[in-house]
């Protein structure tokens, strides 16, 4: 106990320490001093927030050390940007699109007066988007502001129109804007023109105290007027004071309070088209009606709306929205359809919940491999699980082959893929349902999410089509998919040294075929005996993936040829390297087990060199991640569906 109080007590004395050194308390003029020293402190908001993206570093998708990602982006140039990293995933080309929008802002670009919208289906990641944005622009350094101005406005708005020239030469930088009405009225009033005496405070931002972050959520049926944007005059306060005095203003609305940041607007095109202007004069003007008779007052914020694409189509038919649409800077945000990048996506969001049950091997990537084929358009290059692998920049081996089909080639045929079929949310859905279901262990499996997800997919409205075609995933290409991966699993379980085998395997087909092709002998590693290559070892191998007949000549040449080049360019070769080989191997080492594994696995009761055969099996799958519930669950499964009699 005592050892915690006293790193508790540390820890707020430490966060109020750095907090002290960040803000900062004086006048106007001592605010100015400031400045000169460090004059890029007055940012404009696209600016600020444009820093907030690029400050954690910038780096090319190339740099990456994945292969699969390397040959995805081998001919394009893809900015990441790491503040976006770790919680958005698959959607790289979407994230630049917005970087590349406050950058040209920051510089007071077109985009600097246009409205950034978020386009995407349910779950795609657009609110979370901006909340990363308000959550970077809370995490970041306090800006400063002039103390008690309901729209905490930059300082330098003081300064007199006739000095302003002479200001920006001493400080180097430009000044944009003007007093609101509340401070115009106090400048007068409370400091009798005296400008250089008005307080100066810094503000941090902050969302829910309503700082530099306003919020407008789709508007309310029974409130109309643009209060919720622009403020109000407060009808208690009328009697007192005249009209025209600001003291009766309320300036609280979402873009008053937004000021210095950003208004993000939820399902903007919900909202009554008297709302649309306000937002489109606010970016394009810099300013807002000020309620009552109180003219135009001066803003500086980032809007940012988003909504889903059925409501842009609508808004977009409307010809009387043509000015609005002219100002809007549209980036969509379609469904992640990377499989490695999808698993990462529920990894996250149950990281981030209370879900907490053991997820046994494959269950994500099964999970996502249906959320991406429902996003998937169809072709005519090759059926949409081989599109799926391909998008994951695997290599797709056909016919001894591995697949050449141009993976740019293949998005440039789609029309608007990756703006519909199943959502992130369906899919968390799913597993919650898999894990209520399970009354024997607290564990969610590749076999009961597929369940779960069958049976969300009967019940959930859809077109009768669609949800034929959903079925047939999870029933048919999944189930096959499935089956695939866990029989590779419990053959790498039952063979003693999997990777030790497979390796040797690799080793001596490739001494017997470059002997085979060079019309040369093999030297038998132990005994240095000289012996005929044996082509019927190569055969079974290569029958593994129906090479057969005169295709073998040529496949042999392939591989020595490919490996050859490999090598020269200096990489470690095994049996991995040459992918149509590598599946072949990794096939023949599963038939050599096959009718073994078949057998116990199946059995009911095993005799003694069989039961131990099991345990050992078990116990494997139980180091590479299943828990004893999830493993009696698989090897069951396989049981009853693979290797059928
Ligand atoms: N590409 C992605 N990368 C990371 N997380 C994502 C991605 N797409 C969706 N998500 C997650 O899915 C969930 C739903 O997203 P949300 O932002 O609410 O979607 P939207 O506002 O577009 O309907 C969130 O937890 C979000 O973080
Ligand atoms: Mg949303």
């Amino acid at each position: 106990m005592e050892k915690n109080s006293v790193s508790f007590e540390q820890l707020i004395r430490d966060d109020r320490a750095a907090h002290s050194t960040r803000t900062w308390q004086g006048r106007f003029l001592d605010y100015l001093e400031l400045l000169k020293a460090d004059p890029i402190l007055p940012k404009l908001a696209h600016h600020r927030l444009h820093d907030v993206i690029v400050k954690s570093g910038v780096h090319d998708i190339k740099t990456s050390d994945d292969s699969r990602v390397k040959r995805l982006f081998k001919d394009e140039s893809v900015k990441i940007y790491n503040f976006f990293e770790d919680e958005f995933f698959g959607i790289e080309k979407t994230l630049a699109q917005i970087a590349r929008y406050f950058q040209s802002a920051a510089l007071k670009g077109e985009e600097s007066r246009q409205v950034l919208y978020l386009m995407g289906p349910v779950g795609s990641g657009k609110s979370s988007l901006v909340e990363k944005l308000q959550r970077g622009l809370e995490e970041a350094d306090p800006f400063f502001a002039i103390d008690g101005c309901p729209m905490n406005e930059e300082p330098l708005h003081l300064i007199p129109r006739h000095l302003r020239r002479e200001f920006e030469k001493m400080l180097g930088v430009h000044v944009e804007g003007d007093l609101c009405p509340v401070c115009r009225f106090r400048l007068k009033e409370e400091f009798g023109e005296r400008y250089e005496e008005v307080p100066v405070v810094t503000r941090q931002f902050s969302k829910r105290n309503r700082v530099g972050i306003g919020v407008v959520p789709p508007v309310d049926p029974n409130n109309q007027d643009t209060s919720v944007l622009v403020g109000s005059e407060d009808i208690s306060k009328l009697d007192l004071y005249s009209e025209g005095d600001p003291r009766v203003l309320d300036l609280n609305g979402a873009i008053n309070v937004g000021n210095r940041g950003m208004v993000e607007f939820i399902e903007v095109f919900k909202n009554e088209t008297e709302y649309l202007h306000a937002m489109i004069t606010a970016t394009q003007e810099k300013v807002i009606p000020a309620p009552g008779r109180h003219g135009m007052v001066y803003v500086d914020t980032v809007i940012v709306a988003h909504s889903n694409e059925a409501e842009w189509q609508k808004f977009k038919a409307d010809h009387t929205n043509e000015a609005i649409l002219d100002r809007i800077v549209v980036v969509k945000v379609p469904y992640n359809l990377r499989l490695s990048e999808e698993v990462k996506i529920y990894q996250k969001i149950i990281r981030n919940s209370d879900f907490r049950a053991h997820v046994a091997p494959h269950t994500l990537e099964i999970a996502s491999m249906f959320a991406i084929l429902s996003r998937l358009e169809p072709t005519t290059k090759c059926d949409l699980m081989t599109k799926l692998k391909l998008y994951n920049g695997e290599e797709v081996v056909e016919k001894g082959k591995t697949k050449k089909i141009d993976v740019r080639e293949l998005r440039d045929d789609t029309k608007r893929e990756g703006m519909s079929g199943i959502s992130t949310r369906f899919i968390m859905k799913a597993l919650d349902n898999a894990l209520s279901d399970n009354i024997e262990g607290n564990c969610i499996n590749p076999i009961n999410v597929r369940e779960a997800l069958i049976n969300m997919t009967k019940e959930a409205d859809l077109p009768d089509d669609t949800r034929k075609q959903y079925l047939d995933f999870l029933q048919d290409v999944l189930h096959k998919e499935y089956l695939d991966v866990l029989e590779k699993e419990i053959t790498k379980a039952f063979v003693y040294s999997y990777q030790e085998q497979a390796e040797s395997l690799f080793q001596n087909y490739l001494d017997h075929a470059e002997a085979y092709v060079n019309k040369t002998k093999v030297k038998d590693r132990n005994t240095k005996e000289e012996l005929q290559p044996d082509e019927g070892f190569l055969k079974s191998i290569e029958e593994q993936i129906a090479i057969i007949g005169s295709a073998a000549e040529g496949f042999r040449q392939e591989v020595i040829a490919y490996l050859w080049a490999a090598s020269r360019r200096g990489g470690r070769i095994s049996y991995r390297s040459y992918e149509p080989l590598k599946e072949a191997i990794e096939k023949k080492l599963m038939t050599s087990v096959r009718d073994i594994s078949r057998i116990i696995t199946k059995a009911r009761t095993r005799d003694e060199e069989q039961s131990e055969k099991y345990n050992t099996m078990v116990q494997n799958l139980l180091q590479h991640g299943y828990c004893t519930n999830c493993v009696d669950v698989v090897l069951k499964y396989a049981a009853n569906n693979l290797w059928k009699d």
